[in-house]
């Protein structure tokens, strides 16, 4: 057994003629922190969804834990414990920061037969989901909205929220899609110190797409950099900043336009 967690072999998918991923190959070390980096319609968020299941490859294959899941449903894939975040923070603006905590949690005896016939056992899965839901809640600093709706959340508190939804299923790997953007400072601070405690503490692996080059920079181990649906690059975050394809694709372009 080696130490990759993830492994994306060739894998490619088309969109009406746009070939969105177009051969991506890449791996994920365990307990790593991997960043996806590259201009927008690079196929980033394509490659999100190819890993969680909400898309299939065209051709290629995907191996979690040396398994293939390429073609297994999203909810058998979120099983396995790749959970993601979504670009936009999805919250249900209707429910409370505690309920929509609650959803997010796997394993609900109330999803299956003998659960529903077990008032007992579900009452005791929900009293063990809300449990772990004001822990989490507290751990990233918004307990105190617990019973406020999510919808009077900020864009930086619905990303938090976001982020403890998807380790209410206590994942394995999260796929983490610009969880720094449009997040005031005092709020990435905090993001990125839990992110910390869960990548020392509970040995989570993450793989992320993020736009600020200090950031990832900051936290990664490793940086991996996409264009037009293809992986140009791929090392240590220092080397990055040396290779002449990536200033040519990405880096270049982005000093001129700041
Ligand atoms: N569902 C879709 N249908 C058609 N084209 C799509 C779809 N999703 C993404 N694309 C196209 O695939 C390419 C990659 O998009 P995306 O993965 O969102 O890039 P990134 O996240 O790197 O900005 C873009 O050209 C985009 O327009
Ligand atoms: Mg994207």
């Amino acid at each position: 057994m080696n130490n990759l967690l993830l492994e994306v072999n060739d894998v490619a998918v088309t969109f009406g003629g746009v070939r969105a991923v177009n051969g991506a190959t890449l791996d994920v070390a365990v307990g790593s922190v991997t960043s996806v980096i590259g201009p927008n319609g690079a196929g980033k968020t394509t490659l999100f969804n190819l890993i969680s299941g909400a898309i299939k490859p065209t051709s290629g294959r995907i191996l979690f834990e040396g398994l293939e899941i390429q073609n297994l449903p999203p909810h058998k894939i979120a099983e396995r414990g790749i959970i993601r975040t979504f670009q936009g923070a999805k919250v249900i603006k209707r429910l409370s920061v505690l309920e929509n905590l609650m959803l997010g949690g796997q394993n609900n005896p109330g999803d299956n037969l003998i659960g529903f016939f077990s008032p007992r056992t579900r009452k005791a899965y929900e009293d063990q989901a809300r449990d772990r839901a004001m822990e989490l809640l507290q751990q990233i600093g918004i307990e105190r909205f617990a019973q406020d709706y999510a919808g009077i959340l900020s864009g930086g508190q619905r990303k938090l929220l976001d982020l403890a939804r998807a380790l209410m299923a206590n994942p394995t790997m999260l796929l983490l899609d610009e969880p720094f953007a449009g997040v005031n400072p005092t709020l990435v601070e905090k993001l990125l110190e839990v992110l910390d405690a869960l990548r020392t503490k509970h040995h989570l692996t993450f793989l992320l797409i993020e736009h600020d080059l200090e950031t990832v920079m900051n936290i990664s181990d490793r940086v991996i950099v996409m264009a037009e649906g293809r992986v140009i690059a791929d090392g240590q975050p220092n080397s990055i900043y040396q290779n002449q394809a990536v200033v040519d694709a990405y880096l270049g372009t982005r000093k001129q336009s700041s």
